[in-house]
């Protein structure tokens, strides 16, 4: 028989069926709980509340376990490519021979932007951080698709803008990049793959052709592997309950690429370098930092440590230490903020502070070091976290508008402001 709780009300029973997932986990159903006992739930942050079902991706935070459509994410970052990876979290399955094929050469037919976008980083100020000028421009694409601004698009119109957004958000972001240095724009080409690609806009001049090395093509690809999906954060919730009013994908996405800048979720990884950096200048002591990000009247945090999920190791820090190791270790580089960052990982494992609280590394911790080791600046930090997390917005997306039974996501308050007043006149005041 299946599981229910009881809601015990000045009373009255309200029975609430239990939910149970794939893999066990559960949930109790309060649909009926306002209608029937006038009381609502009250979890500031979410830390107790299930926005929906979905059958993209799957967590176990206290196992530290992470797979897409059901596929651990330590084999997709070993064998798998960005692409590919992609295919799975939007259709759900991994590609035949036909299917990566034709999804590839999308991508190569959709990876220009129209020439008029180019007016828009003239428009901008060069100290404009780039995931200002990624949202503002991804909601701009509406304007140039505007058959493609649909709420609810056929499977053709999906598969385009799918690919679009995954096509073009790479060469926006490359574009902008040469923007703020002042070089002139490389165009995206046909024979590359996604990240060689990437590379080459970014790192190509006239003058210098970028020389394309393979143990950074597959850093940076596993990399977005690690970032393209993580179920109900706060950005893909964000792109989920935008899109629950109907906003188009773009706008929706436009929504999730600001919700994902801020240093408490993607621009964590920026944070990061910028603290490492900081403990550096200061003459290198750890310890000094760690007794600030436990100090409750200090504003600072460990940043890169801690999740709300994952009460054990991310799977996905693992990978990237190591991958951030290997790296390294093939270009020759030594960066002194990688040893720092291993010393700051040690002693914050064996403080009693971060071993009560389960605070370990997250996916922003090493990966900063892999993108300073490549060559990318420290404010595009977050938009590589953005162009990975694309395949993922557009999968949740997707979903929610293909569930007859999603609503338009609106939550209720307790109000706490002022009983009922008077309006008193100007002048009496
Ligand atoms: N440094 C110091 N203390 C911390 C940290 C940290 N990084 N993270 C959590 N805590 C403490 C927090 O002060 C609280 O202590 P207490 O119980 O004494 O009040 C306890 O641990 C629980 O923290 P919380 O704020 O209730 O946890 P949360 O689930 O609301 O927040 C988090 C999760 C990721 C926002 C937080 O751990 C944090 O701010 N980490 C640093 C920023 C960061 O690295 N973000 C990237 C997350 S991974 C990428 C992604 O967003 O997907």
């Amino acid at each position: 028989m299946a599981d229910n709780v009881q809601v015990n009300y000045n009373g009255k029973i309200l029975e609430c069926p239990v939910t149970v997932g794939t893999e066990g986990e559960k949930a109790f159903d309060i649909a009926k709980l306002r209608s029937q006992t006038g009381l609502i739930t009250l979890d500031p942050g979410f830390s107790n509340t299930g926005s929906c079902k979905s059958a993209i991706t799957y967590i176990d935070g206290e196992k530290g376990i992470l797979r897409y459509r059901g596929i651990p994410i330590e084999q997709l970052a070993e064998h798998s490519t960005f692409v590919e990876t992609a295919f799975l979290l939007i259709y759900g399955k991994l590609p035949n021979h036909g299917e990566l094929e034709a999804f590839s050469a999308a991508f190569n037919e959709h990876s220009m932007i129209h020439e008029d976008m180019k007016n828009f980083f003239d428009a901008y100020p060069a100290s404009t951080h780039p995931m200002a000028s990624l949202s503002a421009m991804v909601c701009a694409l509406s304007a140039y698709y505007p058959e493609l601004i649909k709420e609810n698009p056929n499977q053709k119109e999906m598969d385009r803008i799918a690919v679009q957004l995954l096509s073009k958000v790479r060469t926006i972001c490359a574009f902008s990049y040469k923007k703020t240095i002042g070089e002139p724009f490389v165009y995206p080409r046909y024979d590359l793959h996604y990240v060689p690609n990437f590379l080459n806009m970014m790192f190509s001049s006239p003058t210098h052709p970028y020389k394309l090395v393979d143990e950074v093509v597959r850093a940076l690809q596993v990399l977005l592997i690690l970032h393209a999906d993580h179920e109900q954060n706060c950005s893909t919730s964000t792109v989920r309950l935008v899109g629950s009013s109907r906003a188009n994908l773009y706008a929706s996405i436009s929504a999730g690429i600001c919700a994902l800048w801020g240093p408490l979720h993607g621009g964590a990884n920026q944070a990061v370098i910028e603290m490492l950096e900081g403990i550096q200048r200061d003459g290198g002591d750890v310890a000094k930092y760690i007794t600030r990000a436990k100090d409750k009247n200090d504003h600072s945090r460990l940043m890169g440590f801690g999740h709300r999920v994952y009460k054990n190791f991310d799977p996905r820090a693992k990978i990237i230490k190591k991958c951030a190791d290997d790296l390294l270790n093939k270009l020759g580089i030594h960066d002194p903020l990688l040893d720092l960052a291993k010393h700051m990982e040690d002693a914050a494992l064996k403080d009693e502070y971060f071993i009560s609280r389960k605070l370990y590394p997250n996916v922003d911790f090493y990966s900063g070091i892999i993108y300073r080791a490549v060559g990318i600046p420290l404010n595009m930090f977050p938009v590589m976290f953005a162009i990975g997390r694309m395949p993922g917005w557009i999968a949740h997306w997707k979903e929610m508008i293909q569930d007859p039974t999603n609503k338009i996501g609106r939550p209720f308050q307790i109000y706490v402001g002022a009983k009922m007043t008077d309006y008193v006149q100007l002048e009496q005041r």
